[in-house]
């Protein structure tokens, strides 16, 4: 079962560039770059990796980005997360970056953008991982902040696919970015945002038509409406699911009552994906793992989250079909 997993081609569709910093790769930054850390060791920081709820997971994963300095260090952050990613199987990755980390410490578009693009070709063309970025506001800042952010970003937007939100999601709903979004969305960019997580079914409903997102990050507390996972169901909306971030963050107590597969089983385009995996405890194939062994998932049904996430995905006709070509070659049997 887990090589079964780690041969599926998939997309991993929801991961943060920041949340793949490995303590090991904080350390060297912080020497490279001469950032003081307020950890001695792997062991430490790893220690401080206790979660109770978002935020408190949140305030260490700002502090982490705070090494990342130069366009060498971005690079080799990606590099790092897509090389991983490779050897779980991943073929395509769409990811998550906060620019108002950066840009609040002086850090330009210029410096972060350069790293992600050569990560991103090189990826392309050693591994044949093909990648998406996309671009996140920060939601616990104001909407002045994100349109500002939109602004920095024109020169680089034929590198950019997508709008997202994240950050602190109880008490910014997303009917305060609306504006902001219409003018991403003129731009030329697909939206998604995280809604769901921590906040309530309404916030997923406000992402949808406030935001016009295509897919929900998370997506966790859409049970609690029926209506809203008959809509989901009905008009395809991808969940991008990230469960060992759940039960990381609280969410969710155990990976046994996750309900990732009870979503599945009513018709909602499910996907797995990581989140932080460098936080969680787990990339994308660990993921996989822990929802086949805590949920039952059968050999068919991670196929069907393997072709659901191709076809969430931003890819272009032609490279679905090649990808989920491929998963149905591959023997399935349970
Ligand atoms: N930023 C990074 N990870 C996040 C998450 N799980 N939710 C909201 N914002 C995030
Ligand atoms: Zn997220």
């Amino acid at each position: 079962m887990p090589d079964f997993i780690a041969r599926m081609p998939k997309a991993e569709l929801h991961l943060h560039i920041e949340g793949t910093l490995e303590p090991d790769m904080m350390f060297e930054l912080a020497a490279r770059n001469s950032v003081e850390l307020p950890f001695d060791s792997v062991e430490e920081v790893r220690a401080a990796y206790e979660f109770t709820d978002l935020q408190s997971f949140l305030d260490i994963y700002y502090q982490g980005a705070a090494v990342l300095r130069t366009t060498a260090d971005f690079r080799d952050l990606m590099w790092a997360y897509l090389e991983r990613a490779a050897s779980d199987g991943v073929r395509h990755a769409e990811m998550f970056f906060d620019p108002q980390t950066h840009t609040e410490r002086g850090i330009g578009f210029e410096v972060f953008m350069a790293g992600f693009a050569e990560a991103r070709e090189r990826a392309r063309v050693e591994l044949g991982v093909t990648s998406l970025l996309i671009m996140c506001f920060l939601r616990h800042l104001p909407e002045t902040a994100a349109f500002e952010t939109l602004d920095a970003a024109r020169p680089y937007l034929e590198h950019i696919a997508a709008v997202g939100l994240d950050s602190s999601e109880v008490g910014h709903p997303p009917e305060g970015f609306e504006r902001v979004f219409a003018m991403a969305r003129d731009a030329g960019l697909r939206v998604v945002a995280h809604a769901g997580e921590e906040g309530p079914p309404s916030y997923i409903t406000g992402a949808l038509d406030s935001l016009g997102a295509e897919r929900i990050d998370h997506g966790v507390s859409c049970e609690q409406d029926d209506a809203l996972v008959a809509r989901l169901a009905a008009e395809g909306i991808p969940l991008t699911m990230c469960p060992l971030s759940n039960v990381r963050l609280r969410g969710i107590a155990r990976i046994e009552d996750h309900n990732l597969r009870r979503l599945m089983d009513r018709g909602v385009k499910v996907t797995v994906n990581s989140d932080d995996p460098s936080y969680f405890g787990g990339y994308v194939a660990d993921n996989y793992r822990a929802v086949q062994q805590g949920l039952g998932l059968s050999h068919t049904d991670l196929a069907t989250l393997a072709r659901n996430s191709i076809e969430a995905s931003f890819l272009d006709d032609e490279a679905k079909e090649a990808l989920l070509a491929e998963i149905a070659e591959m023997a399935i049997s349970d």
